[in-house]
């Protein structure tokens, strides 16, 4: 069997996990989420989640990658203890689940790029986005998107992933800085960033209960956390790095992207008087697009925000399909070209119901948000915590000068904190899962 690779600078591997971080995620549905919820409200409690479990939670996959050097089943093994491989296996269909479908956006992605130059979505922003959105041109769009990601995942670690989000990072920030910059000239800025940046105390405590579930889903699912990415990143990663130090960078930049993606997504909808409000998931593009289409320069600046949404979506999926490839290049005889297409050809697969039919889109979405992604964290917790504490707590003070004492106050959160914090968050998941399921079937049972 081939040589394993490695990342070939630490550099490479931050610009890696941050292009595995920001994507959709970030730039599309964080300002959403926020919007729906209460604006700045959500934003406190989202910030307050992302550095307090979504840090802690993103060392643990760090320290179960680097310590096995192997891929997210394997790691669980080479730890130790055989049994809780599941743990990692669920994590990799989580991201073969949510490939499946973000591929499908990633294609929307595509038909809005296309849609910017044409000017197809100025007058019927409605019209446009069902048109591309589920369909022939959906399946279409999805098989290109994938395609490309196979290409980046067959070339490998080094010349594959690292390479390309070298480009692919800088690129992002650059032109979403240039595109906040713009939208602080709009006539909305003013009462987008009043909406986006003063909280709404009452609005907050009202609203609590469902607040806190969605921005625990958010934050995991921004920082690519319980789809065992990290655990494939960090196992490529040498030992003289300190885990801390590139989580917390990696951390730090992913929520600069969002932040900056409310700076661009506000003042566009406040400047032709749109409010942020909730909606499925095909709403973002409508009102965002509609806004475009009738704002000066609209044309340009739609392709550019689109462009951006697209390099950062491709640059999450391509972590999305490394997980399994990681896996199958591990274990079996096979190149990682063969695997890589074969998987992208399964996924593609996969989420074609989805590219046909917005509504099933929505249940992948949710049965991954709501269910597997925050048991899949809980698993984790608990492996580290209780089960491979000794190697995991080893395995972090290396290459930190952060102390002993650093250590063991994260061994004990994630012993006890995240597990409590994501238990209650599961709860609250599978109970909004079986109402939504119950709806369904009362509608069934009317019509
Ligand atoms: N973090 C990515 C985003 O914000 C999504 C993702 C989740 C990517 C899990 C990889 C793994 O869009």
């Amino acid at each position: 069997m081939a040589e394993r690779e490695t990342w070939t600078t630490r550099v490479g591997f931050i610009f890696a996990a941050v292009g595995s971080a920001v994507g959709l995620g970030n730039i599309w549905s964080f300002p959403f989420q926020t919007g729906s919820n209460g604006g700045a409200a959500f934003l406190v409690v989202y910030l307050a989640i992302v550095f307090l479990f979504g840090f802690p939670a993103m060392l643990m996959e760090f320290v179960i990658g680097r310590r096995s050097k192997q891929n997210p089943i394997s790691a669980f093994r080479e730890l130790g203890f055989g049994n809780w491989s599941f743990a990692g296996a669920l994590g990799v269909i989580g991201s073969v689940v949510t490939l499946a479908f973000y591929s499908v956006i990633g294609g929307w992605v595509l038909s809005y790029i296309a849609g910017s130059a044409t000017g197809a979505y100025f007058g019927e922003a409605g019209t446009f986005f069902e048109s591309v959105s589920a369909g022939p041109l959906a399946v279409g769009t999805h098989a290109v998107f994938m395609a490309v990601t196979v290409a980046i995942v067959a070339f490998g670690v080094q010349s594959g992933i690292e390479r390309a989000t070298k480009v692919m990072i800088p690129a992002i920030l650059v032109l979403l800085l240039g595109l906040a910059v713009w939208g602080f000239t709009l006539d909305g800025a003013a009462a987008g960033y009043e909406y986006y940046l003063s909280p709404d105390f009452q609005y907050l405590s009202e609203n609590i209960a469902t607040i806190v579930p969605s921005a625990v889903g958010q934050a995991f699912f921004t920082l690519s956390l319980g789809f065992s990415v990290m655990i494939a990143y960090a196992s490529y990663l040498g030992r003289d790095d300190s885990l801390p130090a590139d989580g917390g960078a990696i951390v730090v930049i992913n929520t600069l992207v969002a932040l900056l993606a409310g700076f661009v997504v506000f003042p566009v909808l406040f400047a032709i008087g749109v409010e942020p409000g909730s909606g499925g998931v095909g709403t973002a593009f409508v009102s965002l697009a509609g806004a475009f289409g009738q704002l000066p320069g609209g044309a340009l600046l739609g392709a550019a925000f689109f462009f951006v949404l697209l390099l950062a979506a491709l640059s999450s999926a391509i972590s999305l399909l490394e997980t399994p490839t990681s896996y199958v290049v591990d274990n079996y005889d096979y190149s990682r070209r063969t695997v890589a297409t074969g998987l992208g050809a399964a996924i593609f697969a996969l989420g074609v119901p989805t590219a046909l039919d917005t509504g099933t889109l929505g249940w992948y979405n949710d049965v991954v948000f709501s269910f597997l992604l925050p048991f899949v964290v809980l698993l984790f917790a608990l492996f580290v915590g209780w089960v491979a504490f000794d190697s995991a707590s080893e395995e972090l003070g290396m290459g930190t000068s952060l102390g002993g004492g650093f250590v063991t106050l994260w061994l004990w959160w994630v012993r006890v904190v995240i597990p409590v914090g994501i238990g209650l968050t599961l709860v609250l998941g599978i109970q909004d899962l079986l109402i939504k399921a119950q709806i369904l079937e009362s509608a069934v049972i009317l019509a």
